[in-house]
């Protein structure tokens, strides 16, 4: 996806293409040609930028029910895969929170407009997909013998939340951030969710998270990209 999105930008086809794959993101597709045949004395760059500021506008947002609940994306396993943080119940006295691998991915627009600029859109999505520990011969700390060695990996679906930031339709929670659960349980999951109070999720992320309100000091996928 890195690739092709760079080959689209070079060859000015982001913003169409983004449109079409959107879930509702593409209605102003066609300004990066207006904008660059009027570009007579520098054409090179002005291009360059017509072309950017399309794609920039061209982030691939949610889909929302008319309650205003938003709808589960469809692909999220799709996305750009950044990182699995783990907490352990056999690490954290048998209660963690999230015991299960937490695999974040990100929306490819919101990406790779987050690879040029290291800012998060205005329609960002990231999706945190929940993964139990995989039992098998389960030792004290829930570890795992395996062929590679004694430790963790994934087994079942487990859950599905979702981080949007969209500060036109969430202007009162802090960054513009919303927060929601489509279930912490196998799946199926939901189809919709509504966001959480600000202090529920939202307040967590403004106190811990290295890049508006994003964990991307977990995610090296993140660090690397910008
Ligand atoms: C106590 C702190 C805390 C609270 C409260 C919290 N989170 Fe998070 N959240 C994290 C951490 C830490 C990460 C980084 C990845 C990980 O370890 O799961 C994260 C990551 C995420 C991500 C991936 C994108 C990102 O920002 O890194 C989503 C989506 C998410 N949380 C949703 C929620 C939802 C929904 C709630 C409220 C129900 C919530 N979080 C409440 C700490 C918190």
């Amino acid at each position: 996806m890195k690739t092709s999105i760079k080959t689209l930008l070079s060859s000015g086809a982001l913003g169409l293409v983004v449109a079409c794959s959107g879930q509702g993101g593409g209605t102003q597709a066609a300004s990066a040609p207006a904008a660059s045949s009027s570009a007579t004395v520098e054409p090179a760059s002005v291009t360059t930028a017509a072309v950017v500021s399309n794609a920039a506008a061209h982030i691939a947002t949610a889909g929302y029910l008319p309650s205003g609940a938003v709808k589960k994306p469809g692909n999220w396993r799709e996305w750009v895969y950044v990182g699995s943080p783990l907490t352990p119940n056999g690490l954290n006295g048998g209660t963690a929170p999230f015991p299960e691998f937490h695999n974040v991915y990100v929306e490819p627009t919101a990406f790779e407009h987050y690879e040029r600029t290291g800012e998060w859109a205005e329609g960002t999505q990231i999706a945190k997909e929940l993964v139990l520990i995989r039992s098998n011969n389960n030792a004290e700390n829930g570890s795992t013998a395996e062929v590679s060695g004694i430790g963790y990996q994934q087994g079942e679906f487990q859950g599905l939340e979702l981080a949007v930031k969209d500060t036109g339709r969430f202007g009162e929670m802090p960054g513009g951030w919303a927060y929601f659960s489509f279930g912490h349980k196998a799946q199926p999951y939901e189809a919709s969710a509504e966001a959480f109070p600000a202090e529920a999720c939202n307040a967590c992320h403004a106190a811990s998270a290295d890049t508006d309100f994003v964990f991307t000091q977990f995610y090296p996928v993140i660090r690397a990209a910008h």
